[in-house]
């Protein structure tokens, strides 16, 4: 599963991060489930996440963020790409919303990974701008709170609301894509699903024990088709689910924590919205610059994961003819 599957690479020229305006506090949770703030800390790493808006409304801020950054308007984009575990309608998809509201003049749909999402949209992405595609608007959106039993202390101090979005545009030769990884394990609905008009269910225990094995051994099958070592990376993003399998994912990797993007203290369990929310934040942080190595992996229901090695591009604006 090599990336270089064509000579027109791509890279990302913007991005842009959005979140509803209902910000909930561990407190909030202590008020009124038997939960506390020490045990949500010590537990999952979560302090504060927000939940409101819709899926396309989230997006749509996100979008618009990273198509101004990239400089570009509805008409120069090819493909609104809306990955998402939490549509805001059955038909059609949640896409189609954004693809209006934005003016964008080519195709749109959404993609369901749970919260391996965004990394096979970035994926998807770059196959689509390897069949000619020029640019790609690419997008993580969630309201999981809407599908989330508020009174339920197991699952509502996780899951919470939020988007994050990406220009992804052509370019001449290889692009950012060393190599990627995509799998699933269908074997495990079970752990983590959500019925249509119902809450979300979840084996905890076994999500999180899947959760590293899964995440480590995509992660070590990316690093290696990329040929680089955990020394090699100076950003990962992993999905921000429980700090507890953060840390021993790292561990089993023989990664450095400070190499490590967390923002799962800021915004809690957002699916496919976590790592472009987190990597936004380490962006905007200054922890990347050009020609850095930088590991994407995620995991979720499914049992789905994925993972990418990024060579984080120049912002030099090059796009392929
Ligand atoms: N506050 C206080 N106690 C809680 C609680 C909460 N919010 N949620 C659960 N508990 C209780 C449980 O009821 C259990 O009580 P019991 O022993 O009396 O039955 C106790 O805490 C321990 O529960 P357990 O499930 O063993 O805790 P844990 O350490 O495994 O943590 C999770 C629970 C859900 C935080 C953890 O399993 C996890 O993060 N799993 C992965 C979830 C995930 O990543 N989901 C998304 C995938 S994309």
């Amino acid at each position: 599963m090599n990336a270089h599957l064509t000579d027109r690479g791509a890279v990302v020229t913007g991005w842009g991060t959005a979140l509803p305006d209902r910000r909930i506090t561990n407190a909030d949770f202590e008020a009124r489930l038997d939960t506390t703030d020490e045990w949500i800390t010590e537990r999952t790493g979560m302090k504060v996440r927000y939940h409101g808006g819709t899926t396309a409304g989230l997006a749509i801020d996100a979008g618009r963020r990273a198509m101004e950054m990239a400089g570009l308007t509805g008409t120069d984009i090819d493909y609104v790409l809306l990955c998402t575990t939490t549509p805001d309608w059955h038909v059609p998809a949640s896409a189609a919303r954004v693809q209006e509201s934005l003016g964008i003049t080519g195709g749109a749909s959404d993609l369901n990974a749970a919260c391996s999402g965004f990394v096979y949209g970035l994926v998807h992405a770059h196959a689509l701008i390897g069949m000619g595609l020029r640019r790609i608007l690419l997008i993580g959106s969630e309201t999981l709170s809407r599908i989330t039993d508020q009174e339920d202390r197991n699952t509502a101090i996780l899951f919470a609301d939020g988007a994050g979005a990406m220009v992804i545009e052509a370019v001449d030769g290889p692009g950012q894509l060393l190599s990627f990884d995509m799998g699933n394990d269908g074997t495990a609905i079970e752990l983590l699903y959500c019925d249509i008009g119902d809450h979300l269910k979840m084996v905890g225990k076994e999500v999180f024990r899947r959760a590293v094995t899964v995440m480590v051994e995509s992660a070590r099958r990316s690093m290696e088709q990329a040929g680089v070592t955990a020394d090699d990376l100076t950003l990962v993003v992993p999905h921000q689910a429980n700090i507890r399998i953060i840390e021993a994912a790292a561990s089993r990797l023989g990664l450095s924590m400070e190499s490590v993007a967390v923002s799962i203290h800021r915004y809690g369990n957002t699916s496919s919205a976590s790592i472009p929310l987190a990597l936004v934040d380490a962006i905007d942080e200054g922890r990347v610059r050009a020609g850095d190595l930088v590991l994407l992996v995620g995991f979720g229901a499914g049992m789905s994961w994925a993972s990418a090695v990024l060579r984080w591009p120049a912002m030099d604006g090059r796009t392929a003819s």
